[in-house]
């Protein structure tokens, strides 16, 4: 089977080496010149565990990159996995998505069958436009949206929960059986596949997502009771925790939720409430908390201050969204990087992936942030060196910075206070060494 991926970022890049892995023939096709210039070369574009090796394996044997579209012809399967971010009212933003469709137009032969297939998270209806968009083609529409986390992106490919995929119809067999074909490795591991119609699938994702997102903000609201009443939100997790109905994910208090996907998909999922006329008051809520919280804790850290941060020194411990990538997209870490500079602070940051440090210099080099400020900002590639003098460190990401040498950390650092953003110290260690502690909720 001939397949083509387009868009190469996290989640078709993914695809495309685990597609490969299982034998088919993969064409991933991106417009990013630079991008298919490094994957050609078989040079990983992403920070994930085991990519490099895959890539390895299978450029130019039966994966190939390109920027050209000309692959699309004699491909049974084409994914569709470019980005769809969020639009200033919130709303998905899909002129990716449409102009890729309507470019592999020109290389497809209306009467040839094939299969378009939906990897992107898109709202409700999406499918069905795409579906228009090739009326008079030869060609089946399916959902089939992702799941995977980035830092374990190829775990998670290769061990998924569920397999979601929704049709237009469940009396057309075809396209059913086709993507069976394709996820047949999952199908003999037993894994649940959920076959249903578009606006079901296309719903699952959402649904998903702004639920880990709610859970997140639901303790973090929580969160600040506990910081007024002297409660440790910690041991309140862990006990919630234990009970099965509740789970322990996701239930991690902290300075909120960053990612590629949940502050978009939630937003989305808001505007898709509105355009039905259906009030999504619990959601907006989750929006809103999290928006707050990383407010709030960065008042926490000026109140220490006596709200006043001009030329104090920090050391921000984590750069990316989570631990083990690279992406930078709604960071938290940046966001109070952004919130320090703007009160005339200096800023040391760090993160132990190198490709998030590179991102991190790009974002301020090319003023992408919310604003440039020119000298305050330093991005280093060793801890120590990062907390050497500064007057407080905050955590952003959620590492095991335990690991750490803090009798080290204790001997460089200029004033001894750790704000936790992730509630990830031994606040007891570190404060039998001598610091200051001030967690999330704690
Ligand atoms: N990143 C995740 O963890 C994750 C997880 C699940 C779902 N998703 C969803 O998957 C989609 C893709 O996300 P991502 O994080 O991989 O995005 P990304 O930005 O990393 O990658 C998108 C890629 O598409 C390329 N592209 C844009 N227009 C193109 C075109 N016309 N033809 C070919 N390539 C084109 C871009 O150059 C880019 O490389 C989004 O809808 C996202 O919400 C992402």
């Amino acid at each position: 089977m001939r397949i083509s991926v387009l868009g190469v970022g996290y989640v078709g890049l993914i695809l495309s080496v685990s597609l490969a892995d299982f034998g088919f023939e993969v064409t991933g096709i991106d417009i990013d010149n630079k991008k298919i210039d490094k994957l050609k070369r078989g040079k990983s574009v992403l920070h994930e565990d085991g990519l490099n090796k895959l890539l390895e394996k299978h450029v130019n044997k039966n994966l190939t990159f390109t920027t050209s579209y000309e692959s699309v012809t004699s491909s049974d399967i084409i994914f569709l996995c470019v980005g769809t971010p969020q639009n200033k009212n919130g709303e998905a933003n899909l002129n990716f998505l449409f102009s890729a469709a309507d470019k592999i137009k020109a290389y497809l032969d209306r009467k040839e069958y094939k299969v378009i297939v939906i990897k992107s998270t898109v709202p409700v209806g999406t499918n069905r436009k795409i579906k228009e968009l090739f009326s008079d083609y030869n060609i089946d529409v399916v959902s089939n949206p992702e799941f995977l986390r980035e830092g374990i992106a190829l775990q998670d490919f290769f061990n998924p929960k569920r397999i979601v995929l929704g049709f237009e119809s469940l009396k057309n067999k075809r396209p059913i059986i086709l993507m069976e074909e394709v996820y047949n490795y999952f199908k003999e591991k037993d894994v649940p596949f959920i076959i249903t119609k578009w606006e079901t699938a296309e719903l699952i994702k959402y649904a998903s997502n702004a639920f880990l997102a709610t859970k997140i903000s639901y303790v973090n609201e929580l969160s600040k009771l506990a910081d007024k009443v002297g409660a440790d939100i910690k041991i309140i997790s862990h006990s919630m925790g234990l009970d099965p109905r509740i789970g322990n994910k996701f239930l991690n208090a902290g300075i909120g939720y960053g990612g590629s996907c949940f502050p978009k998909d939630v937003r989305a999922l808001i505007r898709q409430f509105e355009d039905n006329r259906v009030e999504p008051t619990l959601i907006k809520a989750t929006d809103k908390v999290n928006e707050e919280q990383i407010i709030w804790f960065f008042n926490k850290i000026k109140e220490y201050f006596n709200n006043n941060i001009n030329q104090k020194t920090f050391a921000v411990l984590g750069l990316a969204f989570k631990p083990n990538t690279d992406d930078l997209r709604e960071s938290r870490g940046i966001k109070l990087i952004d919130l320090l500079l703007k009160e005339g602070a200096i800023v040391k940051g760090f993160d132990y992936v190198e490709k998030a440090r590179e991102n991190a210099i790009n974002i301020y080099k090319s003023d992408k942030s919310e604003a440039s400020y020119g000298y305050n900002l330093y991005i280093l590639d060793n801890i120590y060196e990062t907390v050497k003098d500064v007057d407080g460190i905050v955590i952003t990401t959620e590492y095991n910075f335990n690991k750490e040498d803090w009798e080290k950390i204790k001997k460089l650092i200029k004033n001894k206070v750790v704000f936790d953003g992730r509630n990830t110290l031994d606040a007891g260690k570190i404060k039998k060494l001598g610091f200051e502690y001030y967690g999330v909720g704690r």
